[in-house]
Formats: C-alpha cells, sequence, structure tokens
C-alpha cells in the first residue's frame, strides 16, 4: 500500500468512526511507516497502543533495581523471564526441571520455551495498557519472534533501555546482592542495605531481612564469581547483537549505570526517568 492509499484509509474509517476499521489500517500500514506515526503520537504525548519497553543490561546491570521503578511509574508490569524460570524451579515444574540445571550453570534455556512462555504472558489482562519485559529477549532469535509476534497485532517495542556497567562493577554487585524470593526485590550489602542490617556488621541470614515484609533475604544460585563469568561470556556474544538488530528502528537508549564513578543510584535513575 503507497503512502496516499494509506492517508485514504486512514481518513475514511476516522470519518466513518469505525474505529475495527481504523485499527485495520494502522495494523496494514508497513512496518516503517507504522513506526514513524507511533512515534511521532508518542512524541506528542498521545500512545498508539500498549507501551512495550524492554529493560537490556548485564547481569548485575540494575535492570531488576530499576525496573521495579519504571513499572511502579508507568503503571504497567514487569515481565521477568528470570523470575518467571526461578518460580518454576522453585515449583519444580517441568519447565522448572528442564531450566534448573542449565540456569546454574549460566547458559540459557531454550529459545522455543521462552518466546512461548512470553507471547501467553503478553496477552493476559494485566497488560492492556502495555508491559516492560526484563531479561527477554536474549537472543536475536528472541527478539525476531518478539517482533513476529507484537507484528502480528499491529504493535511493535517501543523502547530498549539499555544499561551500560563495566565488568569489574558487575563482579561487585552479583557478589554482594540478596534477593527476597516472593517479590524479586533485590538488595546490596553495601549499595543498597536492607533495614534490617545494623551498620557495621556482616551479612548473615539473620540480619538479611526485606524491607517490605521483614521476611528471609536469599542468595541465587548462580550469583557465584565463576558462574558470572559465563554468563557475561553469553551476554556478550548472544545478547549483546540484539542492539544492532533494533538500532536501526532508532528505538535504543544507553544509559550509564556505573555508580562508581560520581554518579549516584538517584543520579542514574534521574537520567532513566527523563527516557521515560
Ligand atoms: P535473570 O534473572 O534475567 O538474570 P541476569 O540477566 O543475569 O540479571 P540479574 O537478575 O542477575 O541482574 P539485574 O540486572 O536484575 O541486577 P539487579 O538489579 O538485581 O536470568 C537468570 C538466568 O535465567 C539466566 O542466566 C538464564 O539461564 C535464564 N534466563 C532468563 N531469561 C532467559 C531468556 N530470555 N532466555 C534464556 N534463558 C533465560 O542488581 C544487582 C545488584 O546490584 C543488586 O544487589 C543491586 O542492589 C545492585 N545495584 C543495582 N544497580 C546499582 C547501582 N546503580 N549502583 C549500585 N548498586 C546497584
Amino acid at each position: 500500500m503507497g503512502n496516499g492509499a494509506i492517508a485514504a484509509g486512514l481518513a475514511a474509517s476516522l470519518a466513518s468512526e469505525d474505529e475495527t476499521a481504523l485499527v485495520k489500517h494502522f495494523a496494514a500500514m508497513p512496518e516503517e511507516e507504522r513506526a514513524r506515526l507511533t512515534k511521532a503520537m508518542d512524541s506528542l504525548g498521545y500512545s498508539a497502543g500498549r507501551r512495550i519497553l524492554i529493560i537490556f543490561g548485564p547481569p548485575g546491570g540494575g535492570k531488576g533495581t530499576y525496573g521495579e521503578k519504571i513499572i511502579n511509574k508507568l503503571g504497567v508490569p514487569g515481565l521477568s523471564t528470570g523470575d518467571m524460570l526461578r518460580e518454576a524451579v522453585a515449583a519444580g515444574t517441568e519447565l522448572g526441571l528442564k531450566a534448573k540445571s542449565v540456569m546454574e550453570s549460566g547458559g540459557f534455556v531454550d529459545d522455543a520455551i521462552i518466546v512461548s512462555l512470553i507471547t501467553e504472558r503478553i496477552k493476559q489482562p494485566d497488560c492492556a495498557k502495555g508491559f516492560m519485559l526484563d531479561g527477554f529477549p536474549r537472543t536475536v532469535e528472541q527478539a525476531g519472534k518478539l517482533d513476529e509476534a507484537l507484528g502480528a497485532l499491529g504493535e511493535s517495542v517501543n523502547m530498549v533501555l539499555a544499561l551500560e556497567v563495566p565488568d569489574d562493577v558487575l563482579t561487585v554487585r552479583i557478589c554482594g546482592r540478596w534477593v527476597h524470593k516472593e517479590s524479586g526485590r533485590s538488595y546490596h550489602i553495601k549499595n543498597k542495605r536492607p533495614k534490617s542490617l545494623p551498620e557495621g556488621e556482616k551479612a548473615t541470614e539473620e540480619n538479611m531481612k526485606d524491607d517490605e515484609t521483614g521476611e528471609p533475604l536469599m542468595r541465587r544460585a548462580d550469583d557465584t564469581e565463576e558462574t558470572l563469568g559465563k554468563r557475561l561470556k553469553a551476554y556478550y556474544e548472544k545478547t549483546t547483537p540484539i542492539l544492532d538488530y533494533w538500532a536501526k528502528a532508532g528505538i535504543v537508549k544507553k544509559v550509564e549505570a556505573d555508580d562508581t564513578k560520581g554518579k549516584t543510584m538517584d543520579d542514574i535513575w534521574k537520567s532513566i526517568e527523563a527516557l521515560l
């Protein structure tokens, strides 16, 4: 369909007040034209569809930490494939049994399994206004499948927010992280201490408690220096090519998320917030 035909189709369906026809014309537009229109409407403060955001970054980059703030601000759910898989492992489901050893070794769970997990999840009613993906996609193949699934609904990813942090900082973060299993809330023995950890005391299972529920915090089985090396290798080899894949659409926004060179965690949040 040429630009003239697109404009005429849109104008006719607007004039007829037929919303189904309008949606049909929008979905039938070539992807590039649809992305331009969506971007123009977004820049004017109108949303042409669901808010679809990806928080992207290396293990320990702060996806869970800043992701929680983003979903609270936007009022959309956060879908973390890591959390979904950990829940499946804890529940001992068939998926959990398949995922457990792969996750503990720092590898990736099979693309097909993850893609069907997410494409089903984004159809749920709580995703009506949009959603934020965390930990997905992790391979160019997963990114392509996501585009396909969204394209079939006349939608596309609005923004990929990429957190950048050097490897040495990631090691410190991962090795000092404790998490609240139920909510996924993440703490750190230095950078984000729970209220229960007295100043100057070493972290133990007794004094590491969730701020909101008072329940015990735990260490993740894959949060060791050795496994982190494998997770980083997989990240650079298989995950970062996704940024090139989406760069063409102009939706990748990079944020320096290193707190060791004068920026505080609050400064980093302000840079992220300005992009939302
Ligand atoms: P997943 O759970 O997604 O793990 P990950 O990508 O390795 O990321 P993390 O959760 O470790 O880090 P994060 O960026 O959320 O950091 P956080 O905010 O906690 O995946 C786990 C495994 O599941 C994978 O290895 C794979 O096996 C499997 N999997 C998942 N998705 C998959 C998929 N799509 N396909 C195939 N397999 C899949 O921060 C870390 C620490 O740093 C915290 O203690 C925090 O308090 C602190 N911190 C954060 N930001 C700052 C800051 N700015 N300054 C100081 N401290 C900070």
